[in-house]
């Protein structure tokens, strides 16, 4: 169908069809079963029976056999022949579980990110789904935040990068062709920044920092295609998102150029009256249509007041013939018009569910994301003793469980993920001793921490030449509406580590988590500590090996751990200030009395059990030749005899400028494999666009003078050198 066709359709529909294709439902409401729980609240409809049948797209049904029904039964009744939109959150996996997003942006591997994206893609076609409500993308800084675990960190260049493969991932070269989805970047805009780490809470920013580092990695979605976008829960500029006309209309669509439709997150155009902005139904319809949310979420105001107020002159009927178009925009670009079902086939779900290759690649993904933030000399655990004389101790609640998906987890059946039968698996002939392996309660239940074996632990382990301690927090505790302000271990998990690092053997703690933990209550106790996140399928398969040495850690942390909830937000880009901190036992600085600036563990930070020297570093300016400015370089050289991963990282810092810049900026980064004895060297050209930022003229503007240009292996650990570009 062309444009003209599309226009045709829309002239031939009624002002109720057209409401119906701006609304979104969960498909029980359409006679669907249910097959994912609500993700917000259900508030009153108002819904007549006769709208039901012209709702243009549900979210969260899944299911080849279920959705190609319903599409039947829709297209039955759709007087035009307009198929239904079935949309979903396919977030880290569908059948196959990838890790949580802040994992894999940890890999610092967007190709891995994007084949994670492909396959997830290729499950939710084949399950009838046309698009994805991802990449979550919303810059993260406070770990407070449940949410932070669908984000791939606290850094804007690294978002934007990640943003882009996953897009690639799920679209392709087209949405439309077999095994592909439509991609929803969210939540437009700045969702990570709630005042507190509350959910939900107020987002209030400068202009310079919306711009900077909250807007780039939405604005890389566009620019890779991306086909929808989702607004957020929280205000921008005080005005809530779904409501906000300077962010849809003037950013989005005039600024950016994007065209596809804009979603309200669930139930966002009725929570504008909750905020305050609209007074009642109509006027939060009027006032989200108006500012360009084409498409109402789990709320009924546009089906309600849409028709009185065209009729009463109070909105121009062009706003939702033109929200209208872009819906059956996107559904013609899906190649819906022609097959409705796409790619929903009950025999090629089939065929995918527990595909070799899935498989596969959901442990090469899982593999590069966990962070080794210290070790001591203990692991890999296959240096310490042959097997067979290896007495292994695993204690904790993520000792035998395989509820290690993390929140957003589609398929959440039981599997082999577990890290002690993985262990078991990897090592046969050593002896494992398991203790104190009780749930952990998620924080909403009646018994929240882990039973008490304590004493138990310390008498069944006494013997082991090692001890794993597998710790964390409860995955119902990370994701939406899962803020904490306590980011420690609980109490009875914090004391069995204490407790066995009293036995003199060394302690390894695994971390199962959705967030970066105040793991320095820990810290002492433990020899070597492994950020294991929430890994998806391949969990127990990918810790097991690199536990063993069977693999090499090589994550690099994406959200700075901090020291104490106290220092939130702590990251690794901050703003200069008139009175940096230089010694502890200076006064009038910006410092705390009782904490130290720097967090526990910094961005870009994790360790390998290789060793990497680095040598020759070298900025040479190349006088704006296609662009570029200068080009850096450095040697990098793997001196142990183990073949490893290591991440080299630019970062840069203007020196003086119009507006307060940050102490450094993540501009490039290079995942290098490097076996022992090699060296590679790896160099990065440096553009106007990566010293460029957002003036007081409202505009990104370059400036010559000076700059630092740092390579390194950390945000913490970079060799600098200044130059001048005029
Ligand atoms: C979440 C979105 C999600 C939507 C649909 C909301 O509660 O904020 O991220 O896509 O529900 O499930």
């Amino acid at each position: 169908m062309n444009s003209e066709k599309i226009n045709e359709l829309v002239s031939q529909m009624t002002i109720t069809e057209k409401l119906g294709q701006l609304t979104q439902l969960a498909p029980f409401f359409l006679g669907m079963d249910p097959t994912m729980d609500l993700t917000g609240p259900m508030n009153e409809m108002n819904l007549k029976p006769e709208w039901i049948k012209e709702v243009g797209s549900t979210l969260n049904g899944f299911g080849a056999r279920e959705l190609k029904a319903l599409q039947d039964r829709h297209m039955a009744n759709s007087r035009l022949g307009i198929p239904l939109l079935f949309m979903a959150d396919i977030v880290h996996g569908y059948k196959t579980g990838f890790p949580i997003p802040l994992a894999m942006g940890s890999s610092f591997e967007p190709a891995l990110y994007e084949r994670a994206c492909e396959i997830s893609a290729k499950e939710g076609a084949a399950s009838g789904i046309h698009l994805t409500f991802a990449p979550m993308t919303d810059l993260v800084r406070d770990p407070r935040w449940g949410r932070v675990m669908e984000s791939t960190g606290e850094d804007a260049y690294l978002n934007s990068v990640m943003t882009q493969a996953a897009v690639r991932g799920y679209q392709g070269q087209n949405p439309r062709d077999k095994g592909r989805l439509a991609s929803c970047v969210k939540h437009f805009a700045a969702y990570g920044a709630p005042w507190g780490g509350r959910d939900y809470n107020t987002v209030d920013q400068s202009e310079g920092m919306l711009r900077e580092y909250y807007l780039p990695a939405y604005k890389a979605a566009v620019d890779a295609g991306v086909a929808m976008v989702m607004t957020s829960f929280n205000t921008v500029k005080r005005v809530p998102a779904s409501a906000n006309k300077w962010l849809m209309r003037d950013v989005l669509r005039e600024e950016w150029g994007f065209e596809g439709p804009v979603i309200s997150d669930y139930a966002a155009v009725d929570e504008t009256i909750t905020h305050g902005i609209a007074a009642d139904s109509a006027e939060a319809a009027r006032k989200c249509l108006e500012a360009g949310t084409d498409i109402e979420m789990m709320s009924s105001h546009y089906l309600v007041n849409g028709e009185a107020l065209v009729s009463e002159g109070k909105l121009d009927i062009a706003i939702i013939d033109e929200a209208v178009r872009r819906v059956l925009e996107l559904k013609n670009a899906l190649g819906l018009f022609e097959n409705p079902y796409k790619d929903a086939d009950e025999a090629w779900e089939a065929e995918l569910l527990n595909h070799p290759e899935h498989k596969r690649a959901a442990y090469e993904i899982a593999i590069e994301c966990p962070v080794l933030l210290k070790n001591e000399g203990v692991l890999p655990l296959n240096n310490l003793k042959p097997e067979d004389k290896l007495k292994i101790g695993v204690a904790g609640p993520f000792t035998g469980t395989d509820r290690v998906m993390g929140s957003w987890a589609v398929n959440r059946e039981s599997g082999d993920r577990s890290l002690i039968q993985a262990l078991r698996n990897q090592m046969p002939q050593a002896e494992f001793i398991t203790a104190m392996t009780g749930e952990l309660g998620p924080l909403q239940a009646d018994i929240t921490d882990v039973p008490d074996e304590i004493d138990a632990a310390v008498e069944r382990l006494r013997d082991c030449d090692v001890i794993i301690a597998a710790v964390g927090e409860n995955s119902e505790d990370t994701g939406e509406s899962a803020s904490k302000t306590i980011l420690r271990l609980s109490g009875n998990q914090e004391r069995m580590i204490h407790a066995l690092h009293g036995l003199g053997k060394p302690v390894v703690a695994v971390l199962f988590c959705g967030r970066p933990m105040e793991i320095g209550p820990i810290l002492a106790d433990c020899d070597a500590v492994l950020q294991g996140w929430f890994l998806g399928d391949a969990s127990g398969a990918a810790l097991a090996d690199l536990l063993i040495g069977k693999a090499n850690p090589s994550g690099r942390l994406t959200m700075s751990i901090p020291v104490s909830v106290g220092q939130i937000p702590v990251h690794y880009n901050a703003f200069r200030t008139g009175r940096p901190y230089r010694g502890l036992h200076e006064r009038y600085v910006s410092r705390y009395l009782d904490c130290d600036n720097e967090p526990l563990f910094p961005f870009g930070y994790g360790l390998s059990y290789s060793e990497f020297a680095y040598s020759d570093f070298m900025v040479e300016k190349t006088g704006n030749s296609d662009g570029v400015l200068a080009k850096a370089r450095i040697s990098v050289t793997n001196i142990s005899n183990v073949p490893g991963k290591e991440t080299v990282q630019l970062y840069i810092h203007d020196v003086a400028a119009q507006v307060v810049r940050p102490v450094k900026e993540l501009k490039g980064f290079r995942k290098l494999e490097l076996q022992p004895g090699e060296t590679a060297v790896v160099s990065f050209e440096i553009t106007k666009e990566m010293l460029s930022y957002w003036n007081e003229e409202r505009e990104f503007c370059f400036e010559p003078g000076a700059f630092d240009i740092m390579l390194g292996r950390s945000s913490a650990d970079v060799e600098s050198t200044r130059i001048w570009i005029g």
